[in-house]
């Protein structure tokens, strides 16, 4: 007989990992032998179901492969109990039960759900391989027994090490008093939860139930200076069974990340109070996640966090004070791994913590998770990545050099300093379009379907009136103002318009622009637009700093981070300068990507690795030590950009005719000479 025949082919689907098998090997061996995952918690004996594959029938000529349901063996007495008690979906065979007979084509599900869970749907959920840093471990341990003196747990501590191979095995303390009763209650059948994070870390039995226990949850968390969010997921399934959000509780302390740390400075108890503020919220949306998916909190054994380097500190009890001056020096820049119980959360006593690492004193952990979702460092187009907060965060780069930096933008772009700003919220106005001709506009408002133009807009905006401007209400506002000829390039009202339409007004020595006749009354005025054109130079500058430093004058692809990312409207963007000119199809809200990079690191340790390799390749770049921020920064007052071509927005927006007006007139001058030699 030759080879092939005694040793046929498995494709394993959707890794590609293939490779020959003796005849009679479990597919879950063969699987185990080529890396690929696949879940078991009961060690082979058809009673967890983690562990089912399907077979893809058919003629697979490319690989060589003609597989079919034939090529395993015939379903076993096992296999059929368990199809009999816990019923296995149509196709599904039990990887750990049947056994190569042929050629094969398996596939090995995503989504395996034993339990019937609430599931949360969400629009952005992505599937990711898995390997997660807590195995559930069934065991069947020896009986006590008088000729042989050894201790309950070191014979638990034999059958994991003959069943699951781990030689090595710490023991949480807390487990120790616990151990007799447990293996009792179970007759000596149990579940062990092993926590092993890095490859050379010791395993550590964590938890033990009694019996088969067939599930373990984690919480990926995004602690926000606004918000907080977290998913609860399954550890075996890769599932999220629920997620909540929280508005931080810090902000009684202070609403940005500076005057949060000035009140540390200036209370003795401020960053205990503020560390305490935080981890109450937490344990507040332990319950929460808890609750919604119907899990009990003692089944949550692993966490992993992400926030901002301000908030990271807070959250660990670190004194964030170096981090409010120069040289903005990190108490610990590398991910952090805690018993979550050192950190005062409540889940189970053997649950751990990870903390990803920071990338720089003001580009955080947050940005790190953004960044391994996003995976700028996995591609070979030029990619930037920005979260647009107070501070936003920039990350540039390809699989071949990564760069971060984050620049100054102020709130403005949360609605602070504009005269009628407000955070997004029902009555603030989101959307705006101004006819270039009639100078009237329409617009949008949070929670209230039809346009301001359109039949029904009164009513329907009865109920939360018009409130004011959301921060993508006053990209769009701006914008628009700009292509309508209302403000020059320089960012100037143009009075002389006020004799065209009522709604240029004069503002004592300049203009504002009336969006909503009402009360309150929403006008944009002169310093809302310079305070628009500050934050948007600041972002700008940090881009072209970090272009500069790649050796690039265009980026390939955009991604656009945090809730502010999501809402605003790429096109807008670009008209504003706010972000370089690219392909607009490339440009993408990424939603909350510091999020999926936690969910990532939950679901995966070989994501851990990946963010602490490409954290310490990132070039860190200090705008504030930049010389050529300043020249950047001037360039980039204008709309879009004074130096800046923006061929890919000209070929979609019609920009309009450079209006250089009396006030600006020198600096306009100044532009136009050098724009007369690009
Ligand atoms: S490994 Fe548990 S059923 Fe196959």
């Amino acid at each position: 007989m030759n080879d092939t025949r005694i040793h046929p082919l498995v494709l394993f689907m959707p890794s590609g990992k293939r490779g020959r098998f003796p005849v009679g090997t479990p597919v879950l061996d063969a699987a185990r032998q080529l890396g690929v995952y696949v879940e078991s918690v009961c060690g082979g004996r058809a009673t967890c179901g983690r562990c089912q594959v399907s077979v893809q029938e058919g003629n697979f000529a490319k690989h060589g492969i003609t597989s079919s349901d034939d090529h395993l063996s015939a379903i076993g007495p096992k296999e059929e109990r368990y199809d009999r008690v816990r019923g296995l979906p149509e196709g599904r065979r039990l990887s750990c039960s049947a056994l190569i007979q042929g050629d094969l084509v398996i596939d090995v599900p995503q989504d395996t759900v034993i339990n019937a869970q609430v599931v949360r749907k969400a629009a952005d959920e992505r599937v990711f391989d898995r390997n997660a840093a807590i195995r559930m471990c069934y065991v069947e341990v020896e009986e006590p027994d008088m000729e042989k003196p050894l201790g309950d747990l070191d014979r638990l501590k034999a059958a994991l090490t003959a069943d699951w191979h781990f030689d090595e095995l710490d023991v949480d303390f807390h487990l120790i008093p616990r151990v007799q009763s447990i293996l009792r209650k179970g007759e000596w059948k149990v579940t062990a939860a092993i926590h092993k994070d890095g490859e050379d870390d010791r395993p550590c039995l964590i938890a033990l139930y009694p019996g088969l226990k067939n599930e373990a949850y984690g919480i990926a968390c995004d602690i926000g200076s606004t918000t907080i969010a977290m998913h609860l997921s399954s550890l075996l399934s890769g599932r999220t069974v629920a997620s909540a959000g929280t508005s931080n509780p810090q902000i009684r302390f202070g609403e940005d990340l500076m005057s949060r740390v000035s009140y540390v400075m200036m209370n003795p108890d401020g960053r205990e109070a503020m560390t305490a503020a935080v981890r109450e919220a937490l344990n507040g949306l332990i319950d929460q996640v808890c609750i919604k998916g119907g899990v009990s909190r003692t089944d949550i054994l692993d966490s992993v966090f992400v926030g901002n380097p301000i908030m990271h500190h807070l959250f660990l009890g670190i004194d964030p004070t170096e981090l409010g001056g120069a040289p903005f020096a990190l108490a610990v820049s590398g991910a952090v791994k805690v018993k979550s119980s050192e950190i005062g959360l409540s889940m189970n006593e053997g649950t751990r913590t990870y903390v990803l690492p920071c990338i720089a004193g003001h580009v955080g952990a947050d940005a790190a998770a953004a960044t391994l979702s996003e995976g700028p460092h996995r591609q070979d187009e030029m990619m930037l990545l920005v979260d647009i907060g107070t501070n936003a965060e920039i990350v540039l780069g390809n699989r071949t050099r990564v760069l971060a930096a984050s620049s100054p933008t102020g709130p403005a772009f949360e609605g602070a300093e504009i005269s009628s700003g407000q955070r997004a919220a029902p009555g603030a106005i989101e959307r705006v379009r101004i006819d270039p001709v009639t100078l009237e506009p329409r617009f949008r408002v949070i929670g209230v379907e039809p346009w301001s133009n359109e039949p029904g807009f009164a009513e329907a905006a009865a109920a939360t009136g018009v409130t004011g401007i959301c921060g993508s209400g006053i990209i769009e506002v701006i914008a628009e103002m700009y292509l309508a000829g209302i403000i020059s390039e320089d960012g100037v009202v143009d009075g002389t318009l006020a004799g065209r339409s009522p709604r240029i007004l004069p503002n004592g020595r300049t203009f504002s622009y009336l969006l909503h006749d009402g009360e309150p009354l929403i006008t944009v005025t002169q310093n809302d637009v310079r305070a628009i054109q500050l934050a948007k130079a600041a972002l700008y500058a940090g881009v072209k700093l970090l272009m500069d430093k790649q050796g690039v004058t265009e980026v390939d692809r955009i991604g656009l981070a945090g809730a502010f990312g999501t809402f605003i409207d790429p096109k807008y963007a670009m008209v504003l300068g706010l972000i370089p000119d690219c392909d607009l199809s490339k440009v993408k809200a990424v939603g909350n990507a510091a999020g999926t990079g936690a969910r990532m690191c939950l679901l995966n340790r070989g994501y851990r690795r990946e963010i602490e390799e490409t954290v310490r390749r990132i070039d860190k770049i200090e705008t504030a030590l930049e010389p050529r921020f300043q020249e950047h920064f001037v360039a980039a007052m204008a709309l879009p950009n004074k130096i800046d071509p923006f061929p890919n927005l000209s070929a979609v927006v019609t920009l309009p005719e450079r209006k250089v007006l009396a006030d600006a007139a020198g600096e306009g001058g100044a532009r136009r000479r050098r724009r007369s030699r690009d």
